[in-house]
């Protein structure tokens, strides 16, 4: 019996497609070659935008009709539409056949043992213990080190679809990393909805770095995401004198109107943000920020618009993450007065984006002349005499070389520069 997995969302759920691709794996199935192979077709979803989840409800619709011909085929649903949504995904007409939320997934081979089945527990203690991921890539990886958010961010369905935050076993974490640089996944990613609150007995996260610093196989560490208002002076510490912990931080600000951060319920203002930033660069020189950020959000005026404008410009990011703010059911921004129309949103957006086009390339430029250090991921997607990677500082670089330079760290001179990837010889 083999299964397709297709995977929405952010690197949590590309992860948790890897533990779930390992746990079908050790049940004996197989992966399909493709989608026409398959016996199973699952759905690893995302609820966190409207968007998001109107994609996978068309993806499914979509491939239902494959039932005719191959009736015994089934459609599972994992993941945050699955936990959001529950029983209403089982309904006739819909052609899924299994809804499995996001701790459940140790459950999967016995329920599909069953025609049908829904199961969306919370677990509150226990995080997939002893479990690894099926790492896909040859060069790069993701580890969890937390499940979960309790931040409760007034716009964002994350916390009712994924749970209390938990945070995974210290020595879990440094034995998964380790057979992860011995098999040769160097560039190791820490996820977590908020990796600064990690706490496993006296351990948080800056200890938690430094210790994945000693590990020797591997070359490179990041983590995302960073919530600002947990970024402490010790981390900041921590990623500086760390030598594998590149020089690159995730830090979501969402907006930059005080009043708006307030009524999001982020837990920082404009100037704490602004503070963090001085003094990462303080610390790090080199350092790339990149954000994510919210156009339109409820109440949001032309004038606290521009302030987020305003700080984009102020902050310069390497790369910003631009959304239109989305309705979530269940939480508490939707019920907010003065929802923003959506022409507004998209109008705010697209200025938003148009900005950060401009800001990023002149980041990128800024690059042209200098050596960085790129980990070689692959062969370049134009041609077979290039390869690609990233630089510490997660931009993307392409440069001359071949196959046996993946897995490679390589110095290199930036000669020019796209807002997207830095051209190098
Ligand atoms: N835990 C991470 C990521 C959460 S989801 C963090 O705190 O940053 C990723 C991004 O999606 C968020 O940072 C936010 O910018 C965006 N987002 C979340 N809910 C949204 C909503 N309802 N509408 C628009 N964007 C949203
Ligand atoms: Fe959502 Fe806020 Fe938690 Fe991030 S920190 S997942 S934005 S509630
Ligand atoms: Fe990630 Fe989407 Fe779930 S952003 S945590 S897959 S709601």
């Amino acid at each position: 019996m083999k299964f397709y997995l297709e995977t929405y969302g952010c690197q949590m759920n590309v992860s948790d497609s890897e533990l779930v691709a390992s746990i079908l794996l050790g049940a004996g199935w197989e992966i399909a070659s493709g989608i026409d192979e398959a016996d199973l077709i699952l759905f690893n979803t995302c609820s966190v935008r409207k968007h998001a989840e109107d994609r996978v409800l068309g993806r499914i619709s979509n491939e239902k009709h494959r039932k005719l011909v191959k009736p015994e085929l089934k459609i599972a649903v994992l993941g945050c539409m699955a936990q959001r949504m529950g029983k209403r995904l089982l309904e006739t007409g819909t052609g899924v056949d299994y809804v499995v939320g996001v701790d459940q997934y140790q459950e999967l081979p016995a329920l599909l043992n069953q025609e049908s089945g829904l199961d969306t527990e919370f677990d509150f203690q226990q995080i997939y213990p002893g479990l690894r991921p099926l790492h896909q890539d040859k060069t790069c990886a993701y580890v969890t080190i937390t499940r979960g958010c309790d931040n409760f961010c007034s716009y964002c369905i994350v916390p009712y679809v994924r749970g209390r935050e938990r945070s995974v076993d210290f020595g879990q974490i440094v034995s998964e990393v380790r057979e992860c640089g011995d098999k040769g996944l160097k560039d190791i990613t820490l996820l977590g909805q908020n990796v600064n609150s990690y706490i496993w007995g006296d351990y948080n996260f800056p200890r938690l770095l430094r210790e994945l610093n000693q590990v020797e196989s591997i070359y490179r560490l990041r983590f995302i995401t960073s919530h600002p208002k947990d970024l402490s002076d010790g981390l900041i510490e921590a990623m500086a004198g760390c030598d594998k912990v590149c020089e690159h931080i995730h830090l979501p600000l969402q907006s930059g109107s005080n009043r708006v951060l307030e009524a999001m319920n982020r837990k920082y203002s404009i100037e704490d943000y602004l503070l963090l930033v001085n003094k990462l660069r303080a610390a790090m020189p080199e350092i790339a920020l990149t954000t994510d950020l919210i156009a339109g959000f409820p109440g949001e005026s032309e004038s606290d618009f521009e302030q987020t404008f305003q700080a984009m410009r102020e902050i310069q990011y390497d790369h910003a993450f631009c959304f239109k703010y989305s309705e979530r059911e269940g939480t508490t921004a939707r019920g907010y007065p003065n929802q923003v129309p959506e022409a507004e949103r998209l109008a705010r957006l697209q200025r938003m984006i148009d900005q950060q086009r401009e800001i990023t390339l002149g980041k990128f430029s800024a690059q042209i002349g200098k050596k960085v250090e790129v980990y070689v991921e692959s062969l370049s997607k134009k041609s077979d005499q290039k390869v690609s990677g990233k630089t510490r500082d997660y931009k993307i670089a392409v440069l001359s070389g071949s196959v046996s330079d993946i897995g490679n760290l390589k110095t290199a001179k930036v000669i020019q520069a796209t807002a997207g990837t830095l051209i190098c010889e």
